[in-house]
């Protein structure tokens, strides 16, 4: 299982929290994006996350929490993320979007919340490469495990074994030394506040592990 790290909520400001992940062995930097329509909250501006992440040397696994993806595809391309992904319940023509991430070379996610069923996505799970279960209701970092999605880890699983799809399985929100047993079938976890605010960020990615 590989592991991502979210700066969403962190002890310390944002460019000396993407240091700190940096000195770990986690496998993925998570970027929380969000726009203040899709969420409640807007945070930081590309050029924001550009200039603190000069240094970073991880994977960039990027999260979408916005309701118009286009201009952040256009900005985020230029970083050569491992991840984009998008939420599914934006009323937008996914395909299109799946196609436009393709298009630069970017590995391609969907994201669906909490009381999004995978029905809604299945029509193209043939063409991503990631699907995040979102564990929490997007939108600011910190919050309780909800575990009424964890079905959603064994459909996901067993679309994939019967259709040969080729989509990783990740989860996000609420993972802890605690929660961390209940999604142990999934090839990524997403952790933040568990990390960034604990004094020792390698050894709660190790108690992960
Ligand atoms: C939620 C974000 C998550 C979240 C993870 O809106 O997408 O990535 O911040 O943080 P924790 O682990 O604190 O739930
Ligand atoms: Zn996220």
């Amino acid at each position: 299982m590989k592991v991502a790290v979210s700066f969403l909520k962190s002890k310390f400001d944002n460019k000396e929290t993407i240091d700190k992940i940096n000195e770990t062995d986690s496998d993925f930097l998570h970027v929380d994006v969000m726009d203040g329509n899709f969420v409640e909250r807007k945070n930081f501006s590309f050029n924001e996350f550009k200039e603190w992440s000069k240094d970073n040397k991880k994977l960039l696994d990027v999260h979408l929490m916005v309701e118009n993806p286009i201009n952040y595809i256009f900005d985020y391309k230029k970083l050569k993320p491992e991840y984009i992904t998008i939420h599914s319940e934006i009323d937008k023509n996914l395909d299109d979007l799946i196609d436009l991430i393709h298009s630069y070379n970017i590995k391609a996610g969907i994201s669906i919340k909490p009381k999004t069923s995978i029905e809604g996505i299945e029509h193209i799970l043939s063409k991503i490469d990631n699907v995040l279960i979102m564990s929490v209701d997007p939108g600011k970092g910190g919050q309780k495990f909800n575990p009424s999605v964890l079905y959603k880890i064994d459909v996901l699983r067993k679309l994939r074994e019967e259709n040969n799809y080729n989509y990783i399985i990740s989860i996000d929100g609420g993972i802890n030394n605690k929660t961390i047993d209940k999604v142990k079938d999934v090839d990524l976890v997403i952790s933040g506040s568990y990390i960034c605010e604990s004094k020792d960020y390698q050894a709660n990615i190790n108690k992960l592990r």
